[in-house]
């Protein structure tokens, strides 16, 4: 399967996901494209010998369609079967989401239903929950919803911070999205729990 990944930062999930597609795994990077040219996850990738893209969105105003146009050309042109979000920080269309529908995965750092949007670990903290975490889950025309792939659990600590908290969590994130995204370029749809 050919994977094409969407970053608009770092890119730690990204790296995450390419370091995990060798040997016998069923998939292969082929893409990975950002909103921000400056993204620093593009010259990771570049680094790791995989085509690039970069669509600046602040070139398009307030127009969502053109630059969803411009980044599909470059992701239609990499063909791929699976597109990951990977810290992608920008809201798709549904006509975007369309196209992809049934093969675009996305992480999001919450144990969803719970903390959709920003601010997730914020949030947890505020609303004292003892745990918080990060999900993988197919991407739908609503935001941060869709069918659960896999899930990973932290404890929420006393006196942590939001910054403590996503550090905890962005570790879980490198272990759950290559394991979710093992079994769905291999058909397999049980959901990871970690
Ligand atoms: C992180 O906050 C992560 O929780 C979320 O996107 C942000 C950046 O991730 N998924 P990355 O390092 O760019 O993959």
């Amino acid at each position: 399967k050919r994977v094409a990944i969407l970053i608009s930062g770092g890119g730690s999930n990204m790296v995450a996901l390419v370091n995990s597609m060798t040997g016998d795994h069923p998939a292969r990077p082929v893409l990975v494209a950002s909103n921000d040219p400056a993204a620093g996850g593009l010259t990771k990738a570049a680094a790791h010998g995989i085509a690039t893209a970069a669509v600046d969105h602040r070139q398009f105003g307030r127009d969502r369609a053109a630059f969803e146009a411009a980044l599909l050309s470059h992701i239609e042109a990499a063909e791929p079967d699976i597109l990951c979000l990977a810290g992608f920080m920008r809201v798709l269309t549904p006509a975007f989401v369309e196209r992809f529908e049934g093969r675009m995965l996305n992480i999001h750092p919450s144990l969803l239903p719970k903390y959709p949007g920003l601010h997730t670990h914020q949030r947890a903290i505020e609303a004292g929950d003892a745990e918080a975490g990060c999900t993988v889950h197919e991407v739908t025309a609503v935001l941060d919803d869709g069918p659960i792939l896999g899930q990973a659990r932290v404890p929420v600590l006393p006196g942590d911070t939001a910054d403590a908290l996503a550090g905890r969590v962005l570790v879980q994130e490198h272990r759950l999205y290559p394991e979710v995204l093992r079994r769905y370029a291999a058909g397999d749809r049980t959901t990871v729990y970690l």
